[in-house]
């Protein structure tokens, strides 16, 4: 028997607005999401539910087949409620978009099977997205987001910096040679007892704290590049700790050298590319200082609307609309999920 790599209506069926699903279940969070593609292009976000798994605490880091098994546990119910908070039924959907990837194999099956075969069910289109375009397209939920820009990820799993010079090319122009933005959140938050996701308790405790109190040297100095790393902060904020630094003055001055970090360097690499807009993204960017420290370099700077800052299904709803939009085919049904895959193609 051979499998078909049909994949189905290549562009939606009805005319007027374009209803699309989109499911992220890539890590630790089951995110459904609705958007509309109007006639005239623009984009409106219906709504966006999403479980955060909280079973993998106890661990101290996500455990991947206690992840998959709960997305199975919970997609059906917050496809539900995604779709009641939209208005809408199943039925008046008209294409479905899931990540493929990068994330855990075993949890982004659990997504992309189930948007494939409700893509099926409805013969709708299905779009496979990429998680690090859904995290950047969850900016146009606040502003339409047009090619030439410059795009920082930064989440628990991603610190990357991508120019964008034409919609959907993706030129990589900076990483972290270690830990992820988020990563160093999260690490350092344990060093300091502050809990679980570092990032939220750090700019908490960070508000009680000085940032002067422990002297932080800036990573790279001196780099030509626009590389980040985050294991000299570690190492310093370990020390620092070993030596009695109070939990909050910590979080207070690491969170001024990180911020300060990640904005210079991508200020340099908008200059060195002659960009002028440039989106934030990533569950990093909803750190109030970040947000602050971008909007004082005079740049048109662009961060997701409130709860798509962190994995969702809106963003990738948001993704799936863009590639509708642009007019590219619909994915094969017969696609697999990548725990390893480069947005970079130019
Ligand atoms: O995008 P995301 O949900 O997951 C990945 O795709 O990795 O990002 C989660 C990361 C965690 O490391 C968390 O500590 C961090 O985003 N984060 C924050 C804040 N909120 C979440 N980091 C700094 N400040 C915040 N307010
Ligand atoms: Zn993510």
């Amino acid at each position: 028997m051979s499998v078909s790599a049909d994949s189905g209506p290549s562009a939606p069926l009805r005319s007027g607005p374009v209803r699309v699903l989109g499911i992220d279940t890539s890590c630790d969070d089951t995110g459904v999401g609705v958007v509309e593609l109007l006639p005239d292009g623009r984009v409106q976000l219906l709504s966006n539910r999403v479980w955060s798994q909280t079973v993998h605490a106890r661990y101290g880091g996500v455990m991947p087949e206690l992840a998959s098994r709960e997305h199975v546990e919970r997609i059906d119910e917050i496809l539900q409620d995604a779709l009641q908070e939209a208005g809408l039924t199943v039925t008046d959907l008209d294409a479905v978009a899931a990540t493929s990837g990068p994330g855990l194999v075993g949890a982004l099956l659990v997504g992309l099977m189930y948007g494939k075969g409700l893509a099926q069910a409805l013969n709708v289109p299905f779009h496979a997205a990429h998680h690090l375009e859904g995290h950047i397209f969850a900016a146009a939920s606040e502003a339409e987001l047009r090619a030439p820009y410059l795009a920082l990820v930064v989440s628990g799993g991603h610190t990357h910096l991508f120019d964008v010079p034409r919609d959907g090319e993706y030129r990589l122009v900076g990483a972290t040679m270690d830990d992820a933005a988020g990563e160093a959140f999260d690490k350092i938050a344990r060093l300091a007892g502050l809990g679980y996701p570092g990032g939220p308790a750090i700019s908490e405790a960070a508000m009680r704290g000085d940032p002067n109190a422990v002297p932080f040297k800036e990573p790279l100095q001196g780099q030509k590049a626009f590389d980040f790393s985050f294991s000299g902060l570690k190492t310093a904020a370990l020390l620092a700790h070993r030596g009695g630094a109070r939990a909050e003055d910590l979080a207070a001055s690491f969170q001024r050298a990180a911020v300060s970090f990640l904005v210079k360097t991508t200020v340099r690499a908008a200059q060195a590319n002659e960009r002028r807009t440039v989106v934030v993204s990533g569950g990093v960017a909803a750190n109030g200082a970040l947000r602050e420290a971008f909007r004082a370099t005079g740049l048109n700077v662009v961060f997701p609307g409130k709860g798509l800052n962190t994995d969702n299904g809106a963003m990738i709803a948001l993704a799936g609309a863009a590639a509708i939009r642009a007019g590219r085919p619909a994915s094969a049904l017969n696609g697999s999920a990548t725990a390893y895959a480069p947005l970079a193609n130019a």
